[in-house]
């Protein structure tokens, strides 16, 4: 049996029924009938390695913060969290490379790098996501993305991991290239040196700015929208009058247009209703076909 097979690997936890709401920043979603966690590379390849033989397929789990997950749930999840070690490796001259898994949280790499006087992330600051996350969804405002700090990537898949150095690597607006049947198992991050007062004067600038325009505190996953070329999804949104428009919990933020908003118990159909509506009205308005950006799990589209 598959469970009982996983729980031979090595450093690898397998859990049952766990819960994946409280997982999520937008608190919707039903339960994972497996949960598996790693807590070494060398597990995580084995894991990997196993369920790619039998041609299992899973989810990855990051931090949460870009998913709309089925009030049904999903079969299988990996959860990288364990895997969160950062570490900057000495021998560059003008730039420091720091070496990060890919569940470590980007707060934690923003915090780590004005510790040790290095910038080139401040503008990522706010943005909810484990390093993997960010990568994969290449996060960014409008000012910069995380492409843009990436020196390389390591993916592990059926076959192990290897290293692939920026060159190699395949950014878009919001997206990224993996390799069929790998994830994201750490990266490497160029920064600059700075003064730890001066970085921390940036973070506090970009915060004011996302505290003033985003809906922070309220359960989101950030905008569900992509931008379309040259515009903005909220300002179209926005302009077709759907600010506050609900369905049960579901809700349109008054205060940006382009996030959905849970105000206590949504669930995922109902946002599902309302990304549909929010569609139609601005096809039909401004003739412009919005595609989603949250990742969508366990539900047709
Ligand atoms: P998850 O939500 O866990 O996963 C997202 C997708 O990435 C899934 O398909 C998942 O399978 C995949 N994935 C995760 N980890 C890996 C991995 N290691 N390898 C391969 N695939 C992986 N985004 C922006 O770009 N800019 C913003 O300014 C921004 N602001 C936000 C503000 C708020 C309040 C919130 C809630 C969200 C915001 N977001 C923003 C969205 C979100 O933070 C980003 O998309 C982020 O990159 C998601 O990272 P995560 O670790 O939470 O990924
Ligand atoms: N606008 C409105 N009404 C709204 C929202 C926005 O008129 O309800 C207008 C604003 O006034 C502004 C323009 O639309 O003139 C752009 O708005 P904003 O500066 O908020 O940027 P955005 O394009 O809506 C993008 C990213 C955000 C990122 C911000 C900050 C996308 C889909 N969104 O938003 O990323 O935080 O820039 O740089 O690319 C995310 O991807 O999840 C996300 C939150």
């Amino acid at each position: 049996m598959l469970s009982k097979d996983l729980e031979r690997i090595k450093d690898l936890q397998v859990r049952k029924n766990v819960p994946l709401l409280p997982l999520t920043s937008f608190r919707i979603g039903g339960p994972a009938h497996l949960f598996l966690v790693p807590r070494t590379l060398k597990a995580l390849e084995h894991t990997i390695f196993y369920l790619g033989n039998r041609s299992i397929s899973y989810k990855v789990l990051g931090q949460g913060s870009n998913l709309l997950i089925s009030d049904k749930g999903v079969k299988l999840v990996m959860s990288l969290a364990a895997l969160n070690r950062i570490h900057s490796t000495p021998g560059h001259t003008f730039k420091t490379i720091v070496s990060v898994e890919a569940g470590c949280r980007l707060k934690s790499l923003i915090s780590w790098s004005i510790h040790n006087s290095l910038c080139g992330l401040e503008n990522l600051s706010g943005i909810p996501a484990s390093v993997g996350g960010a990568i994969s969804m290449n996060a960014g405002t409008n000012k910069c993305s995380m492409a843009e700090a990436i020196d390389a990537v390591q993916f592990t898949g059926p076959d192990g991991s290897c290293w692939f150095q920026r060159n190699q690597l395949q950014f878009d607006y919001r997206s990224f290239r993996l390799p069929d049947k790998a994830l994201i198992s750490a990266a490497r991050i160029q920064l600059d040196k700075s003064s730890p007062d001066q970085i921390k004067r940036n973070v506090r600038n970009v915060m004011r700015k996302r505290r003033t325009t985003q809906p922070i505190g309220k359960p989101n996953a950030g905008c569900v929208f992509r931008n379309p070329p040259g515009d903005s999804a909220g300002k179209l949104i926005d302009q077709c009058g759907l600010k506050g428009l609900r369905i049960g919990d579901a809700e349109v933020s008054k205060k940006h247009a382009n996030f959905i908003v849970n105000r206590g118990k949504a669930s995922a159909v109902q946002v599902m209703d309302l990304l549909e509506i929010i569609r139609e009205r601005v096809k039909k308005e401004a003739d412009v076909g919005l595609v989603p950006e949250v990742s969508i799990w366990g539900m047709e589209t």
